[in-house]
C-alpha cells in the first residue's frame, strides 16, 4: 500500500465489517479470516512483521465484533530480495525471530490461537533463480558514455523501466584488466524507456557478446510488454545442476501477425484482397 495505484486495491474497512456479517449470515459463505497485502519488495523484516502483526490485529477485531472462528490470515507477498548493487538480502532469521515473537501473543489469546497465518514468498523463492540474457547488437559513444544496444530490451524485461529500479547487469565470459565503468545498456525499441540500466560496471562489451540481467526469475518476461515493435519473443530455459533444457522456444513475430485478420469492411488492395481469401472467414468475436 502507498503508491498511487493502491487506491483500486482492498475495500475499506466499513466494508469488511459489512462483508463479513454478509458471510457470517450467508448459507453459502464461511468467513475464515482476512487476506491482506501490504507491500512489494521490503526488505526490511521489522516492517514486514509489523504489517503481519497489525493484519492480524484487524483480523481478530473483527472475528470479535462480528462473531466468526478466526482461521486463517494471508498477509501477502512482500518479501524482497535485493536488486541494486549494494543493497541488504531480507534477514530471514530476523523475520523468523519477529514473527516468533507476535505467534507467542497470538498463542495467549483464545481468537487467534487456532488461527493460520500465510505469507506469499514468490519473488523471494524464485526471482534470484532466474536470468534474462541478451546478446549486444552495437556499441557507440554518446557524449562520452559508453551505450551497448542489446537485441533485447524492456519488451522482455520491463522491470527497471517501470519501478525505475537498477537491476545487477554482467557480462558473460572471462575479461581480463578492470572494468571500464559506467555503461549504459539498452533494448533496441525506438522509446527512450528502453534502458536497462545507465550505470552497468562492466568491460566494454562488444558486438556478439552476451549480457545477464540478473534477479529476473520473478516479474520477468510475464510483467513485459511483447508485442511492442513486433520483435521476437525470447526463448526460455531451464536450468539444474548444470544441465540445460529448453522449456519455450523463441517465438517469431510471424505466428502472432499471422493470425490477424483484415476486417471484411476495410479497403482492399489486390494483394490484402488474395491474403484474406486464403485465410477463410474472419474468427468470431464470441
Ligand atoms: C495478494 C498478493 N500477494 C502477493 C503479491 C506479490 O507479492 P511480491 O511483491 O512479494 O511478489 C501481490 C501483488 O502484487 C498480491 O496482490
Amino acid at each position: 500500500m502507498g503508491d498511487e495505484g493502491a487506491g483500486k486495491f482492498g475495500m475499506s474497512a466499513d466494508d469488511l465489517v459489512t462483508a463479513a456479517r454478509h458471510a457470517v449470515r450467508s448459507p453459502h459463505l464461511e468467513p475464515l479470516g482476512v487476506h491482506a497485502f501490504g507491500a512489494s519488495n521490503v526488505l526490511d523484516p521489522v516492517a514486514i512483521a509489523d504489517h503481519v502483526r497489525a493484519t492480524v490485529a484487524t483480523a481478530a477485531d473483527l472475528a470479535r465484533s462480528v462473531g466468526f472462528p478466526l482461521r486463517l490470515v494471508d498477509a501477502g507477498g512482500g518479501l524482497g530480495i535485493p536488486y541494486g548493487p549494494g543493497e541488504e538480502p531480507l534477514s530471514m532469521s530476523g523475520l523468523g525471530r519477529a514473527l516468533g515473537d507476535l505467534a507467542a501473543g497470538w498463542a495467549a489469546d483464545p481468537v487467534t490461537r487456532g488461527m493460520r497465518v500465510l505469507l506469499e514468498p514468490g519473488r523471494y523463492l524464485v526471482g534470484p533463480a532466474g536470468a534474462y540474457v541478451s546478446r549486444v547488437l552495437d556499441r557507440k559513444a554518446v557524449d562520452g558514455a559508453i551505450v551497448a544496444i542489446l537485441d533485447g530490451g524492456i519488451h522482455h524485461l520491463l522491470r527497471p523501466a517501470l519501478v525505475r529500479q537498477a537491476q545487477r547487469i554482467e557480462l558473460l565470459g572471462d575479461r581480463e584488466g578492470t572494468p571500464t565503468g559506467a555503461v549504459t545498456i539498452a533494448g533496441p525499441l525506438c522509446s527512450g524507456l528502453d534502458v536497462l540500466t545507465t550505470r552497468a560496471e562492466m568491460h566494454a562489451p562488444s558486438p556478439g557478446d552476451l549480457v545477464a540481467v540478473l534477479d529476473a526469475g520473478a516479474y520477468g518476461y510475464t510483467e513485459s510488454m511483447p508485442f511492442f515493435l513486433s520483435h521476437p519473443i525470447p526463448a526460455e530455459v531451464a536450468i539444474l545442476g548444470g544441465r540445460a533444457e529448453l522449456i519455450r522456444p523463441r517465438i517469431a513475430p510471424a505466428e502472432w501477425l499471422d493470425r490477424q485478420r483484415v476486417p471484411a469492411w476495410a479497403p482492399r488492395t489486390g494483394a490484402s484482397r488474395e491474403r484474406s481469401a486464403d485465410m477463410g472467414p474472419v474468427a468470431s468475436l464470441d
